[in-house]
């Protein structure tokens, strides 16, 4: 009797602990087109070129960008591009380079 109840919460909290993994993940697919987290945003689209330390590989290191620009100049650079920086104005909304431009310029 009682090692049934205790069977039955078993199995409710793992039946709850497997919805809420697969809600997780839904979230993370649908992390760029949804979020405004910079970080988030930062790990799917920058990370590539500026490593996810900041530390640069492509591009340059941004770990003290935030002293070398202002973020308005970050804003710029990231939406219009630089040399070898593509453009985000048509990948990104403006409140997801915002984010990231506030983010970067904290960095310094
Ligand atoms: C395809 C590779 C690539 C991707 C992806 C990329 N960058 Fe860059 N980024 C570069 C390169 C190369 C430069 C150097 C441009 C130059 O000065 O000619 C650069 C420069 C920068 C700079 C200026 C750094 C400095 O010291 O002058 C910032 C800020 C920056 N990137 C932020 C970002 C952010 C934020 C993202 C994601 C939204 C991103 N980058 C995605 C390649 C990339």
């Amino acid at each position: 009797m009682i090692t049934k109840s205790i069977r039955a919460i078993a199995l409710l909290v793992i039946a709850s602990t497997i919805t809420g993994c697969s809600s997780v993940s839904e979230q993370e697919q649908n992390a760029v087109s949804g979020t405004s987290d910079a970080e988030t945003i930062y790990k799917q689209k920058c990370v590539s070129c500026h490593a996810i330390d900041l530390q640069g590989r492509v591009g340059p290191n941004l770990q003290k960008v935030g002293a070398k620009y202002t973020q308005e100049e970050l804003l710029g650079i990231m939406s219009k591009g630089k040399g070898g920086m593509p453009s985000f104005e048509k990948r990104l909304s403006e409140e997801q380079i915002d984010a990231l431009a506030v983010w970067l310029a904290s960095k310094r």
